[in-house]
């Protein structure tokens, strides 16, 4: 388990004091994947670089597994960091060295032996799905294929937790599945606790279980990614919803929608995964004698649930009667927002 607490940064700099951290508490529990999401500059980076203490916060505590690392000497200190992988944006490959060699890289730093070191390297290129490319050279990879190389390279150790900073990033949105679905299979089959920062909705409605909105240094808000896509709360989150739902369908912008449809209502109604395959739209329509049109629909599957939101323009009421179908809708669990 990570515990931040209290976790406040400050970079002194020659134009003035930056707080890139205020008061961050979070609790990633042990064999999740927890999403950081934030635009540029929220302090994501400072946040995750914090866990590692590759940077050190100004003042608060990281505990990782009941043990206040930031009191570790700095002997301790390193050997807890082989235990925290860390993936980045542009890889952080040496270019001079083979995959493979480049994947041996921690392990010949830890002193392991070079039988041990191709075994273990051989495993990993497996796993990472390399095969047949050991002795290429950073350069003669694709994107993927170079993030593949940095994952089994953050893995060498057989860490318990896996740092990843905008990982997907550089990547186009095919190569970034194919790299999700590995995380994802890590994650599984090995456990591994992963932290993913990202600026991408995408990312952590694919992947995460919890995640964490940052903006200007702070934790606005935290919740399970279910919650954040059908109950957003903050403007930010908001936005950020919002913005993956554009990329869907970008007729679901309100303002567009109310032109296209100005006459009733417009309702979004969002139903979560126990009630969306229960007939509710023709059971409503049957209780009452307003007409219902479909505007639009999708269906969201996160990692462990799914949940629609349909949009449909009421017509042929007053709002005595909009009202009353809002109230059964409501009466049938549906979440009913006004548009
Ligand atoms: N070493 C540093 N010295 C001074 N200021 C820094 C340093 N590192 C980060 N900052 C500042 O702290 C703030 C947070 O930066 P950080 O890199 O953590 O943001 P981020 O959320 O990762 O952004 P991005 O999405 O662009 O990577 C920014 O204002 C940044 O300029
Ligand atoms: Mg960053």
């Amino acid at each position: 388990m990570i515990e931040l607490r209290h976790i406040t940064k400050i970079f002194h700099t020659n134009k003035g004091d930056i707080e890139a951290c205020r008061d961050v508490n979070l609790t990633i529990r042990d064999g999740e994947i927890f999403g950081v999401i934030g635009y540029s500059g929220a302090g994501k980076s400072t946040l995750v670089r914090i866990i590692n203490q590759l940077e050190k916060q100004t003042s608060g505590e990281v505990i990782i597994d009941d043990e206040n690392i930031s009191k570790l000497s700095a002997d301790q200190l390193r050997q807890k960091r082989t235990k925290i992988g860390m993936i980045f944006q542009h890889f952080n490959l040496l270019w001079s060295r083979t995959v493979q060699k480049n994947i041996e890289l921690p392990l010949e730093i830890a002193g392991v032996s070079k039988e041990q070191r191709q075994q273990k390297a051989k495993e990993l290129i497996e796993l990472v799905g390399l095969q047949g490319r050991e002795n290429a050279y950073p350069s003669e990879l694709s994107g993927g294929q170079k993030q593949r190389v940095g994952i089994a390279r953050a893995l060498a150790n057989d860490p318990t937790i896996l740092l990843c900073d905008e990982a997907t990033s550089a990547l186009d949105p095919d190569t970034t599945e194919q790299i999700l679905e590995l995380l994802m299979k890590i994650n599984k089959q090995l456990g591994i606790t992963i932290v993913m920062i990202t600026h991408q909705m995408e990312v952590v409605q694919k992947i995460c279980h919890r995640i964490a909105v940052m903006s200007e240094g702070q934790v606005v808000e935290e919740a399970s990614v279910k919650n954040i896509f059908e109950h957003p709360i903050h403007d930010i989150t908001k936005r950020f919803v919002r913005d993956l739902s554009s990329k869907v369908d970008d007729s679901q912008h309100n303002e567009t929608l109310k032109k296209i449809y100005p006459n009733g209502i417009l309702l979004r109604l969002t139903f979560d995964e126990d009630i969306s395959r229960q007939p509710i739209v023709s059971k409503v329509m049957k209780q009452s004698d307003l007409d219902i049109s479909i505007v639009s629909g999708n269906l969201t599957n996160t990692i462990d649930s799914s949940f629609g939101v349909l949009i449909v323009n009421v017509l042929g009421g007053h709002q005595k009667e909009y009202d009353e179908i809002i109230k059964v809708f409501e009466d049938y669990q549906v979440i009913v927002e006004v548009i």
